[in-house]
């Protein structure tokens, strides 16, 4: 059965609501609701008295209208009593000022009464709940995130360095504490990177940042031991926040999770942008999938304009299909839309769902419900459907926080990279996996490894191995610079890949944003009039194994190498010492291609994607168009449209926000 639902506040409304409501949804193809995430009022309204009375009575409600449920534990948003009980609970803000009552994630993750009050919520509702036959999974908490700089967060950081360095003596070698005379003869000297205290060392800003994580980590960990134990048939997921975020590594969060689930809003209210590239949602799906490399569930799907203060977009005619389906194709076993009915109450009273305030069925509601009359037919034949990528592009997670505390250059963003070599892939619809430095990388053919600025022994080696083995590495500018412990290595650049890509930096700037520097470039067997530049970044190269593939045409440094290619043995290394226009990033990822013999799902014009998956050994082609425009494709061989039955052969015309789901006849 596919997952077809919508995240449901049944709290929000009066009960003789609930049964009209569950029958809606049941009319519109709804199996499967997410409930009680932010509820923890109505379920322990005085500590340690719960009530679930009204949620067991939702629940049936619901199951007689065959919908089952995910819970959410309710810790991300805690009653006042809670914060009353612990005034230094509040989460402290990198400026030093404590959060105060009235959002929501205004704890401190390491806080114990906290701790304690979201394992005793946890532990009641898993009780309660273990047996109940809507009940099938748990999402933890919702939307992990945000650093604390409060006192308690700094006992912990000071256990959490204790354990990892043994000795102050390991620390002040590894910070390089020498600088300034920072030299920590106690652990209680060691102070929070606080805004307030300026620039801090660069090793100790990371490692905090890397507590921080691991705080929300151990934190989500004790509610999974306790569902674990109460609820074993259970799956437990989370709701994580797609690439954008980036205060948490997300790899190690999902790591305990049965299955990562994530909140997917395309058009988001605080940006007023009509266009909604087709390849800003891929590459936030793909990096959920690559998070356990397996597929995912859309928690949170846009079903209405976004908004708060102010009012967003909504969505097109076409678009939540669209979107839906474009969410099966790079993963997505489940959908459910935020939310079922838009809120009269609270700060989101303008992010719209399913149904306007008023409860009425209208046009979304409607799409909805023709795409659950399309799931009911066909989900069987996507749910579980494998993606088999051949490129990877490596997303590290020290490499984002490092770039958080020192940027490099005020312009330059580490995801953008990322996705500037992702966008190159996704228009020529060749499918990219999103993994971490320590990915088996043994499967693909290619592998974009963007400025990985933290880079450990372990993770060289893997990368050595992967070219020894044949493959195809590019590597940027801001390789290798640092080690694990945030200190610049003492060697030339890049550093431990220096003799894989057979080269050094001889020197290095950033560019003025507004200058950009002509590259001459040359790709063995490519062309060689393409106009690239260098961006924000320039590394001047010195060759010592690898050939030039492009030169500086400006600059005191014109005629010097700014690209290189390394032949190792079978495998091939390209060292790009700039991040490049996107012509550039375009230029060598279709090299890449072709010089790894890759293949397209299929050419298609410009925003209709072409999605590769596997069901077994039956592929399915997605055709998306997210064109305000009919657009036409050709199909090499004659296919049949799961959605409609209908066998298309060459010329196929895909009207404005069109699916086609293709087999072959
Ligand atoms: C997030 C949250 C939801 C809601 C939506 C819309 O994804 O998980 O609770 O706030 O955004 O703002
Ligand atoms: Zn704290």
């Amino acid at each position: 059965m596919f997952r077809f639902g919508v995240d449901y506040y049944p709290e929000h409304w009066p009960q003789e609501r609930w049964e009209t409501d569950a029958r809606m949804m049941q009319e519109a193809g709804i199996n499967t609701v997410r409930l009680a995430e932010f509820a923890w009022s109505y379920l322990e309204p005085q500590p340690d008295h719960f009530d679930f009375d009204w949620l067991d009575r939702a629940l049936d409600i619901l199951h007689v209208h065959g919908i089952q449920a995910v819970l959410g534990t309710p810790t991300a948003s805690p009653p006042p009593w809670v914060m009353a009980t612990y005034p230094d609970a509040y989460r402290v803000l990198p400026s030093g000022q404590r959060q105060t009552y009235g959002n929501r994630r205004e704890y401190c993750p390491n806080h114990p009464g906290y701790r304690e009050r979201s394992r005793i919520i946890t532990q009641a509702m898993a009780e309660h709940y273990a047996n109940h036959p809507a009940v099938i999974g748990w999402q933890i908490d919702n939307e992990f995130g945000d650093r604390c700089y409060c006192s308690t967060c700094q006992a912990h950081f000071h256990t959490w360095l204790q354990r990892k360095y043994g000795s102050l003596e390991a620390l002040n070698t590894a910070w390089g504490t020498a600088f300034w005379s920072h030299v920590y003869t106690e652990w209680s000297q060691i102070p929070v990177p606080l805004e307030t205290g300026g620039a801090p060392n660069p090793g100790l800003a990371l490692d905090y940042d890397r507590f921080m994580s691991d705080s929300y980590v151990r934190f989500q960990q004790e509610q999974i031991d306790i569902l674990r134990q109460v609820c074993p048939d259970h799956f437990i997921t989370h709701n994580f926040m797609g690439l954008h975020y980036d205060r948490i590594n997300y790899f190690d969060l999902a790591k305990p999770l049965d299955f990562v689930s994530w909140d997917n809003y395309p058009r988001l209210a605080w940006r007023l942008e009509m266009n909604v590239p087709a390849a800003s949602r891929a590459i936030e799906h793909d990096t959920m999938r690559g998070l356990k490399g397996k597929n995912f569930w859309v928690m949170e799907e846009q079903s209405g304009s976004g908004g708060g203060q102010t009012v967003g977009i909504t969505p097109r005619p076409g678009e939540i299909r669209l979107w839906t389906y474009q969410a099966i194709a790079h993963g997505a076993d489940a959908i459910l839309y935020f939310r079922w009915r838009t809120s009269r109450f609270g700060t989101e009273q303008y992010w719209h769902g399913v149904l306007d305030h008023d409860g009425q069925p209208r046009r979304r509601y409607r799409e909805i419900q023709s795409i659950g009359m399309e799931l009911q037919r066909i989900g069987d034949q996507l749910a579980g459907a494998e993606t088999k990528a051949q490129v990877a592009i490596i997303l590290c997670y020290d490499t984002r926080f490092a770039f958080q505390i020192q940027p490099n250059h005020p312009n330059f963003r580490y995801p953008e990279l990322l996705a500037g070599y992702y966008n190159a892939f996704h228009q020529r619809n060749v499918s990219v996996d999103i993994v971490p430095p320590t990915a088996d990388l043994s499967r693909y053919k290619v592998v974009i490894a963007p400025a990985l600025y933290i880079l450990p022994e372990n993770v060289a080696a893997n990368l050595r191995r992967y070219v020894e083995n044949g493959g195809l590495l590019l590597t940027t500018a801001r390789t290798g610079v640092k080690d694990e412990h945030n200190a610049v290595v003492n060697m030339p650049l890049p550093g431990p890949l220096t003799e894989l890509c057979g080269v050094e930096v001889e020197e290095y700037e950033a560019l003025p944003a507004d200058i950009d520097v002509p590259l001459q470039l040359s790709l063995p067997g490519g062309s060689s009039d393409l106009a690239t530049h260098a961006r924000l970044w320039c590394d001047v190269l010195h060759p010592t194994t690898a050939e030039v593939v492009a030169r500086y045409d400006a600059q005191y440094y014109m005629g010097h190498p700014a690209i290189t290619l390394n032949r190792v043995g079978r495998g091939q290394v390209l060292y790009v010492g700039t991040f490049g226009d996107e012509r550039l990033q375009e230029a060598l990822v279709e090299w890449s291609i072709a010089t790894s013999g890759l293949s397209p799902a299929l050419n298609t014009p410009a925003e209709v994607e072409a999605v590769e998956k596997w069901q077994k050994d039956k592929r399915l082609l997605f055709l998306l168009n997210h064109a305000d425009e009919a657009r036409e494709v050709i199909l090499p061989k004659e296919m049949e449209d799961i959605l409609t039955g209908q066998v298309q052969k060459g010329r196929v015309t895909l009207p404005s926000k069109a699916v086609m789901i293709l087999h072959d006849a």
